[in-house]
């Protein structure tokens, strides 16, 4: 009977493509772990994450904690396959994780990618027309990872106050839109029949990933009256 059990044993297989997996932030992961001979079903394993504050192994369970509805076994059919698949990844899943089997245990490190958002350093200075619309840009240097958090557009109001921009309500309805064009990282706001009101100080802020500024000049009746100034000149050259 005992040389029946250990011919049951599962022994992990070292990752070919080594033990160091990137994934960005927003995304999806599969951290592979299975046995040399995928027939084999171990009778127990865990996936546990290395708790750096407490320098502990703890757990991961996709019914509480940071990986609540976020981790997932997929088997892809095989007993011996024990791979662990972590979807909408946030910066705190990076780190260390192990996949052990009773005398046998294989580690990954996995590092998270993040949205930076372009920086200025300086206000991006945008000049639009009353009427028209313009596109305020704003989007990660890696257009393909998201920020964990967007705290979405902001207003600088006259007292100095940021305020948030949400374009379902007041003055901000229908005419301000977020545009992404298919890429997740690009939070572009479009504002469209631009007012001369709509002039002023934008930010694009995302908490750990940066902000964007951007100075919006509408300009509107004195172009009208160069325009018309002009004509004028034309009128009295033709005549
Ligand atoms: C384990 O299952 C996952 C998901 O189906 C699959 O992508 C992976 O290739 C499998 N690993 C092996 C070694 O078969
Ligand atoms: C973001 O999306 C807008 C709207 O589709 C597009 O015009 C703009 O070029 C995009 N920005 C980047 C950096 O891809």
């Amino acid at each position: 009977p005992y040389l029946a059990d250990v011919s049951a044993d599962c022994t992990l297989a070292k990752n070919e493509h080594g033990s160091s997996i990137k994934a960005r932030a927003g995304g999806s992961v599969l951290l592979p772990c299975y046995c040399t001979d995928l027939h084999k079903k171990p009778e127990t394993f865990t996936w546990q994450k290395l708790n750096t504050t407490r320098n502990t192994w703890e757990v991961i369970s996709p019914e509480s904690g940071q990986y609540r509805d976020r981790v997932q076994l997929v088997t892809g059919h095989s007993p011996g396959n024990l791979s662990l698949l972590i979807s909408h990844l946030i910066k705190e899943d990076g780190g260390h994780y192990i996949c052990a089997v009773k005398g046998s245990h294989i580690i990954i490190k996995l590092t998270l990618q993040g949205c930076t958002l372009v920086n200025h350093e300086r206000p991006l200075r945008i000049t639009a027309h009353t009427g028209g619309s313009v596109l305020l840009p704003c989007y990660c240097t890696d257009l393909h990872t998201t920020p964990e958090i967007f705290s979405g557009w902001k207003y600088k109001t006259v007292t100095n106050m940021w305020e948030e921009i949400s374009s379902g309500s007041g003055q901000y309805r229908d005419r301000f839109q977020l545009v992404n064009g298919h890429s997740p990282g690009n939070l572009s706001l479009l504002i469209s029949h631009l007012t001369e009101e709509d002039g002023g100080d934008y930010r694009c802020d995302s908490k750990g990933s940066g902000y964007t500024d951007i100075r919006l000049t509408v300009e509107g009746k004195t172009l009208f009256i160069s325009a018309f100034l002009r004509s004028m000149c034309l009128d009295s050259l033709t005549s």
